[in-house]
């Protein structure tokens, strides 16, 4: 790799945010956004104060998957000031840029503007008092944006979803090799795409594998969170702008959210075992 894993600054935690965790995968196309999303609303109908940040600077998805479009207002210290979706304080490019627009960020460019992302943002404007937990959506691969994350604030955590493919699964042990490397810890992996119910006769088919997310939690000593099936509604809830935990939170996997955003309150609440 050719960037430097040790950041030169003392990290610092992000005025107005108490946890910030990193939602993210080796592999693109697995879905981060979708986990990142009903993650972030699961938290807030828990009661916790959050924020979602999508750090996809390519390819910003998550203004789609919640259905809003609205560019972000600066308060009177010209800080941007989050959009205020289903009690989560939100912010994306795709809010700043027009859809479609063809950005070509480089290196240095990245670093900018996640920076100001992250740190030119008002983010317990929405809330009394600070921010518990910042969801940070994170692009694919192991490029420039996790470690720009990395050396900029203290990341509490990282979340990696993969799906059960072998391929998927070696891109996850890199994502994970890269994250332990820079000393952040892995709160949890999650099976994503793990089978297929079909929707009129229930059979379930494990159309990409089973398990193999959960035995390599297993290997590398790291809580398995569970598995979230393909599912046609999950499918259509990310294109219709409506997301699961908006639209069905006490569904079937409105529960399977639930029961991880527990776990991911609980391990950021542990003392730090890694
Ligand atoms: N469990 C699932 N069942 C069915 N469709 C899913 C599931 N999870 C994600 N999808 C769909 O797969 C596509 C990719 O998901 P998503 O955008 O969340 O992945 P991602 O990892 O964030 O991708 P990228 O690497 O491009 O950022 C989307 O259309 C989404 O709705
Ligand atoms: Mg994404």
């Amino acid at each position: 790799m050719a960037h430097s894993t040790s950041p030169l600054r003392p990290r610092l935690p992000l005025p107005g945010v108490r946890f910030i965790v990193a939602i993210a995968s080796g592999k693109g196309g697995v879905g981060k956004s979708t986990t990142a999303v009903n993650l972030a609303l699961a938290l807030a109908r828990q009661g916790r104060r959050v924020g979602l940040l999508d750090a996809d600077l390519y390819g910003p998805s998550l203004p789609k998957m919640l259905g809003v479009s609205e560019k972000p207002q600066v308060n009177a210290h010209k800080k941007l000031i989050p959009l205020w979706v289903d009690n989560l304080a939100f912010l994306s490019m795709g809010l700043m840029v027009p859809e479609d627009s063809a950005v070509i960020w480089r290196g240095l460019m990245v670093q900018g503007a996640l920076q100001q992302l992250l740190k030119e943002v008002d983010w317990a404007h929405h809330h009394t008092g600070d921010l518990d937990v910042l969801v940070v959506d994170m692009p694919p691969g192991t490029g420039d944006a996790p470690l720009t994350l990395v050396q900029q604030v203290v990341v509490n955590g990282v979340v990696i979803v993969s799906t059960p493919q072998d391929i998927a699964l070696l891109d996850a042990r890199k994502a994970l090799a890269m994250f332990q490397k820079v000393s952040v810890p892995v709160l949890g992996i999650i099976e994503n795409m793990s089978h297929f119910s079909c929707p009129h006769c229930h059979h379930t088919v494990p159309l990409f594998g089973h398990g193999g997310a959960e035995k390599e939690a297993e290997r590398q000593e790291i809580p398995f969170w569970g598995a979230i099936p393909l599912d046609f509604s999950l499918r259509c809830s990310g294109d219709e702008g409506q997301p699961i935990m908006r639209t069905n939170p006490e569904g079937f996997l409105g529960k399977v959210y639930t029961q991880m955003a527990h776990h991911l309150w609980q391990q950021l609440n542990q003392p730090a075992s890694s």
